[in-house]
C-alpha cells in the first residue's frame, strides 16, 4: 500500500469501498448512499442501528447487516470519522425535473399537508448537523428509496417518519431532484 492507502481504515479498504467507493463518493450504484462528508455522528449512529438490526428496511438487511455485524465500536468510530472527513458529496448528474418545486418543499415545507420545512433539521444548505444527515449531493434514487421506506414504516425513526408519511410520491421525487442536484 502507498502512503495514501495507509490512511484508509482496513475495513474501508477491504469492504466498504466495493459499494460506497474509497472516498465515499459512490458513482456507480443508485441505491447505495454517498458517505463522503456525511455527519460523523449520523454515520456512527446508522452503523450501530444496522448492527442492532433496528434499521431494518430491505436494503439494510441485505447489504448492511452482514457488514455491520462484524464491526467493533472502535471500527465504527474510525470508519465514521474517515468518511466524514472526505470532501463532501456533490451532484454528478444533469438536473432532473421538479427541482424548483423540490426547493420550495425543502425550504418552506407544505403547509396545507402539515409538512415542516426540511431545512429546520437538515440545515439551510442541506449539510445536516449531528444526528441529522447531510442530504446535499446525495444520490437521487437513494433519497426516493429512503423517503418511501420511511413513509411506509419499513425504516423506523420517530423524528423523520411523521414527515415522510405526509409526502406524496411526486413530492418525494421533487425534493430528491433538488437535493441530489446540490
Ligand atoms: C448504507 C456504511 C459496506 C451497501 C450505509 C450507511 C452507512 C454505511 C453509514 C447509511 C448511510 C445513510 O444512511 O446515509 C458502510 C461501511 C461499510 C459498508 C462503513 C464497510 C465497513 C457496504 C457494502 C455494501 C453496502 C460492502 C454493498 C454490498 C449499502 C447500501 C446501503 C448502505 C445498499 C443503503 C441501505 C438502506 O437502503 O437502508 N452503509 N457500508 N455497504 N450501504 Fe454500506
Ligand atoms: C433522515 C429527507 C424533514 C429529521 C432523512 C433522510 C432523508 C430525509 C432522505 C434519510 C437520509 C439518509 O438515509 O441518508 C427529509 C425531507 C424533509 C425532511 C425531504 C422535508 C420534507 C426533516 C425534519 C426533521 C428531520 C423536519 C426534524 C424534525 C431527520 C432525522 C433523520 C432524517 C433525525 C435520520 C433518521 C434516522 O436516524 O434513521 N431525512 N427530511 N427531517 N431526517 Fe429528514
Amino acid at each position: 500500500a502507498g502512503p495514501a492507502l495507509a490512511q484508509v481504515p482496513q475495513s474501508v479498504h477491504q469492504s466498504c469501498m466495493i459499494c460506497h467507493g474509497q472516498t465515499g463518493e459512490n458513482t456507480i450504484y443508485p441505491m447505495v448512499p454517498r458517505l463522503s462528508g456525511q455527519q460523523v455522528q449520523y454515520l456512527a449512529w446508522q452503523l450501530k442501528q444496522f448492527k442492532a438490526h433496528t434499521r431494518a428496511d430491505q436494503n439494510a438487511q441485505i447489504y448492511m447487516w452482514p457488514v455491520a455485524q462484524a464491526m467493533s465500536q472502535k471500527e465504527i468510530q474510525s470508519v465514521a470519522k474517515y468518511y466524514a472527513a472526505q470532501s463532501p458529496m456533490h451532484s454528478a448528474s444533469s438536473p432532473r425535473p421538479g427541482v424548483s418545486a423540490g426547493k420550495q418543499i425543502f425550504l418552506q415545507g407544505v403547509a396545507a399537508q402539515g409538512v415542516p420545512a426540511c431545512m429546520a433539521c437538515h440545515a439551510v444548505n442541506a449539510t445536516g448537523r449531528g444526528i441529522f444527515p447531510r442530504l446535499a449531493g446525495q444520490r437521487y434514487a437513494y433519497i426516493v428509496q429512503q423517503l418511501t421506506y420511511l413513509h411506509d414504516g419499513n425504516r423506523v425513526n420517530p423524528i423523520m417518519q411523521p414527515v415522510a408519511e405526509k409526502l406524496t410520491n411526486r413530492q418525494m421525487r421533487e425534493v430528491a431532484a433538488y437535493l441530489s442536484g446540490l
